[in-house]
């Protein structure tokens, strides 16, 4: 596991240093659990050392390099990183805390944030920075709880540390029975619009961890927004905006980065979505964990949408990437899918098809697969946890069964980990176990398996019965 974003040391970061013109420090984020794959991934097709935090890659690359980072596989969003520190101490009086942050505008490198982006992002105004304004010692914007800490839910750690007069109506007493607007929906919740303000439109996001913040993470934005909009004379948008500018905070370690990913990066390949779909990032990553290689045939038995073999062609050619599902709706999706890639993008050199069949009973050839990638039923969305130990168990001797031995992998994802653990165990004989790792899937904790077959061509003593077939409940 990655280690905490608060481990990081900034002065590792070259990019960081405002003398290394030419370099800049891009944060680049991934599947939590699966940081070091983006690590290789960046050591591969860009030649650097990434630092890696949970979540999260810095890299120090060459300000013509950005545009090579945008197209790395492995990751889901990228930001040029204008500001790192350590020991900001943020755990004073709420008005100390509202003045540093609005002090913090005049930290950041905007002069290297407002170039890469506007290079990346075709920005066709001059972003120059031009310091019209230096901020006024002691000075903060005045705060709004009665906005900014309207969506705190009664679950919030920092809510001890607010002095009760700022604590919105509906938390008090107990009473948790308000609504839970958006802060950053409202815009009249960002500091006033200077008429002559000029520049790219921006709005603060801001991201805060630990408990012992006197501010909720609405506050910490206004008032480093107030401070970006005093010092730069830029405009505030929270909708329509130009630039997004990330406010990290955990406790005392704060970092600012300027986003350059309008849209995630996983948002690329379907068309056609599905309830259980990937993302394109995820699929990549499990692709590379399976270590295909030119010659290779690699199978998804349970494809869903093709968003493995169809993330897995675009990136590894020369590997055959068949899919395979139970379900004709799925079929079809994955087709359209592929169709769409090949039709309209162009992308007809795709080594990959799709087919409907059942996991347990392939039409394949005993040992003609190299290597196996796939999603199995969660038994969340499809499924339940009560058929996932009987179709694990099929799928996994069925697999073992068209899967080399010796040099076969299977990197198999799943939630439902009881399941698979205990019908590992089941079909020892057949796969060996590998790292397995735990990862983040949006808030929901699931396991990439990393099996290998053994030189056993089948054991007698692991049986199949066919007879009862295996429930299926679809909710599509
Ligand atoms: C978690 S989903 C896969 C989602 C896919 N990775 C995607 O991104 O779209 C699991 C898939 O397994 C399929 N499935 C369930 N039982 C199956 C079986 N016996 N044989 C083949 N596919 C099966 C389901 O129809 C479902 O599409």
């Amino acid at each position: 596991m990655a280690p905490v974003i608060t481990d990081i040391n900034p002065n590792s970061l070259k990019g960081l240093n405002k003398d290394n013109n030419n370099i800049c420090t891009l944060e680049a984020t991934v599947i939590t659990g699966l940081e070091d794959i983006a690590g290789d991934e960046c050591r591969e097709k860009l030649g650097v050392e990434a630092v890696l935090a949970r979540g999260r890659v810095f890299i120090d690359v060459h300000i013509s390099q950005v545009p090579q980072v945008l197209k790395l596989r492995s990751v889901d969003n990228v930001n040029v990183v204008i500001f790192m520190v350590k020991d900001y101490n943020l755990t004073q009086t709420r008005e100390h805390c509202f003045e540093q942050l609005y002090q913090l505008a005049s930290s950041p490198d905007w002069d290297k944030g407002t170039m890469v982006w506007s290079e990346v992002l075709g920005y066709h105004h001059d972003p120059t920075v031009t310091t019209t304004r230096p901020l006024v010692p002691h000075t903060s914007c005045p705060p709004r709880p009665d906005i900014d800490l309207r969506s705190l839910k009664s679950t919030s750690a920092i809510l001890v540390n607010l002095p009760d007069h700022v604590i919105p109506k509906h938390l008090r007493n107990n009473d948790n029975e308000g609504n839970n607007e958006r802060e950053g929906d409202n815009e009249d919740s960002g500091p006033k619009i200077l008429e002559e303000s000029k520049g790219p439109k921006f709005r603060i996001s801001c991201n805060r961890a630990g408990t012992t913040h006197t501010f909720g993470s609405p506050e910490a934005a206004r008032q480093f927004g107030a401070g970006v909009n005093d010092l730069l004379g830029w405009p505030v948008a929270l909708k329509n905006y130009d630039m997004e500018i990330l406010l990290y905070i955990d406790t005392n370690f704060v970092y600012v980065s300027v986003c350059l990913t309008r849209e995630p990066l996983f948002k690329r390949n379907l068309t056609h979505f599905g309830p259980t779909n990937l993302k394109a990032t995820l699929c990549y990553n499990l692709v590379r964990l399976a270590e295909p290689v030119c010659g290779d045939v690699l199978i998804d038995p349970m494809c869903g949408g093709a968003t493995i073999p169809m993330e897995g062609s675009l990136t590894h050619k020369g590997v055959l990437h068949i899919g395979g599902d139970n379900f004709g709706q799925a079929v079809k999706r994955s087709r359209d899918n592929i169709d769409h890639l090949i039709n309209n993008k162009g992308k007809t050199h795709l080594l990959t098809d799709i087919t409907r069949w059942d996991v347990t009973r392939l039409p394949l050839r005993s040992q003609a697969v190299d290597a196996v990638v796939t999603d199995l039923p969660f038994g969340k969305r499809l499924g339940t946890k009560v058929d996932n130990r009987v179709l694990y168990y099929r799928a996994l001797v069925e697999l073992a069964r068209v899967t080399r031995v010796n040099t076969g992998r299977a990197v198999i994802l799943t939630h439902d980990k009881n399941s698979m653990i205990r019908n590992i165990k089941k079909v020892h004989t057949l796969w060996k176990t590998g790292v397995s790792r735990t990862i983040n899937l949006g808030g929901l904790s699931a396991v990439v398996y990393t099996l290998y077959r053994t030189s056993l061509l089948s054991d007698p003593t692991i049986t199949v019965h066919y007879n009862h077939a295996v429930k299926r409940e679809k909710q599509e």
